[in-house]
C-alpha cells in the first residue's frame, strides 16, 4: 500500500502544499526492467501530450475560442501531472529523467485539434493504458501500477463527453464549440492524479480519493 505524507510539490506553476502519495521508495536499480521501459515511454508520451495541449490552447485563443483553449489548458495540466507522477516513480528506481523536447506538433485548426484531442484521449482509455497495465502486470510494482491506474481512470471520467465531441465536432463544430464556450465556468484538476472536473466533489477526488485541498482551479489562458 502507498503511504501518504505532506510534501512540497514543485514543478507545477506554483509550489503548493499538497497531500500526495509517497513515491520516494527506493528500489534496487534494474530490479524492474520492464516497468522501467514502460514508464520511460509513458513519461515521454505524457510530456508530449502536455506540450501538444499547450499548443492547441494557443491555437484556440488565436481562433477565438477561449472556452476550448481553457479546456485544452486543463488537459495540458492533467498530462503534466501524469508525466510528473511517472517521473517520480522512475526517480525511486534510480532512473534520471532526461528532458523531453517540445517538438513541432501537428497543429491544425481548433476544429481539427478538438477532434484529434478526443481521438487521442479515447485511444488512451481503450488501448494505451490497458496495454501499459498488461505490461506492468508481469513485475507488478505497486507504485507503477497505481499511477498508471490513476492516469487511466482520470481519462475514463470523460468517456461520454469525449465520445460526443468525436461524434458531433466533424459536422457541427460551431454547436459543440458554443456548448463548451457557454457551459464551462471553470476547470479543476487534482494535483495528485490529474482528474479534471468542472465542480468540486463533495468529499474527495473521485479518482485517487485524496482530500479536496489537492483539487485546484486552473487559471484560464489569457
Ligand atoms: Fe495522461
Ligand atoms: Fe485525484
Amino acid at each position: 500500500m502507498l503511504s501518504r505524507r505532506f510534501v512540497l510539490q514543485a514543478g507545477l506553476a506554483t509550489a503548493t502544499l499538497v497531500f500526495v502519495p509517497r513515491t520516494s521508495t527506493v528500489f534496487a536499480q534494474g530490479a524492474y526492467p520492464q516497468t522501467e521501459a514502460v514508464l520511460r515511454r509513458a513519461r515521454e508520451a505524457e510530456t508530449a501530450a502536455h506540450f501538444q495541449y499547450v499548443a492547441f490552447a494557443r491555437q484556440a485563443m488565436a481562433d477565438g475560442y477561449p472556452g476550448i483553449a481553457y479546456l485544452f489548458t486543463a488537459f495540458a495540466t492533467a498530462e503534466r501531472i501524469h508525466s510528473l507522477n511517472f517521473e517520480k516513480v522512475l526517480a525511486g528506481m534510480g532512473v534520471e529523467a532526461t528532458p523531453v523536447e517540445d517538438r513541432d506538433h501537428r497543429i491544425g485548426t481548433t476544429k481539427e485539434n478538438l477532434i484529434r484531442a478526443a481521438t487521442d484521449e479515447l485511444a488512451s482509455v481503450n488501448v494505451v493504458y490497458p496495454g501499459m497495465l498488461k505490461e506492468l502486470a508481469a513485475e507488478a510494482m505497486d507504485e507503477a501500477v497505481t499511477f498508471t491506474t490513476y492516469a487511466w481512470n482520470t481519462e475514463k471520467l470523460h468517456l461520454g463527453i469525449l465520445k460526443s465531441i468525436q461524434r458531433w465536432t466533424p459536422k457541427h463544430f460551431e454547436a459543440v464549440a458554443k456548448k463548451i464556450e457557454n457551459e464551462t465556468a471553470q476547470y479543476l484538476v487534482c494535483q495528485v492524479c490529474g482528474a479534471t472536473m468542472i465542480k468540486l466533489p463533495k468529499s474527495a477526488c473521485p479518482v485517487c480519493q485524496f482530500p479536496l485541498e489537492n483539487i485546484h482551479r486552473i487559471e484560464p489562458p489569457v
